[in-house]
């Protein structure tokens, strides 16, 4: 993994353009809300990780992945991933579970050891890496009541999972 690094998108900004680019080739959306969205990351949560690969020139790089953690206002001491992804020619190699290593390893470093995420279909990626599923949260981070009777009357197929970082 030594050509693979993860970084602050805020902090190399000059990825912004392909870390959309990435972003949008597994969910189309316009570049300038894309955009919109990506420039909001900060130190304090939301935040967006890129994973970036070395090229032969020492000074280049290339974006492959991305991951946000985004925070719950009513639990501080938690927060949620979304947006990860892979490139789609860079799958099945080890770089997603390399990606959210390193996203727990940036949420520890704010202080947060519980970490939630939502999904459709990835639930056995997740669990490789110790998640576990939970009841769902809502944006204000409650389990909500609310939320509950929503989906019984509009079942999602999202599943919740949740994992305590040590
Ligand atoms: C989900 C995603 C990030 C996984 O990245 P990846 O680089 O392919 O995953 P890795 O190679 O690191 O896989 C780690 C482990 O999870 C498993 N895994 C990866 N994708 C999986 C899948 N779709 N279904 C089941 N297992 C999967 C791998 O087999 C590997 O298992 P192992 O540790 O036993 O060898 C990538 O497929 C992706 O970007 N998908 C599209 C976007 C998306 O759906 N993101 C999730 C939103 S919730």
């Amino acid at each position: 993994m030594d050509q693979f690094a993860v970084v602050q998108l805020h902090r190399n900004k000059h990825f912004i353009k392909s870390c959309c680019a990435v972003i949008n080739s597994e969910w189309p959306r316009s570049e300038s809300a894309r955009l919109h969205s990506l420039e909001a990351s900060c130190d304090t949560l939301p935040t967006s990780l890129i994973l970036t690969k070395k090229t032969e020139d020492i000074e280049q790089a290339v974006v492959v992945g991305h991951s946000k953690v985004t925070p719950i206002p009513s639990m501080p001491e938690s927060c949620f991933v979304e947006s990860v992804v892979i490139k789609h020619e860079h799958r099945r190699k080890g770089l997603g579970k390399f990606l959210m290593l390193k996203t727990e390893e940036f949420i520890k470093t704010l202080g947060i050891h519980t970490v939630y995420l939502s999904t459709l279909d990835k639930q056995e990626f997740y669990s490789k890496l110790g998640y576990i599923q939970c009841l769902p949260i809502n944006i204000y981070g409650n389990f909500s009541k609310m939320h509950s009777s929503l989906t019984m009357n509009f079942p999602s197929r999202k599943v919740y999972m949740k994992k305590i970082l040590l």
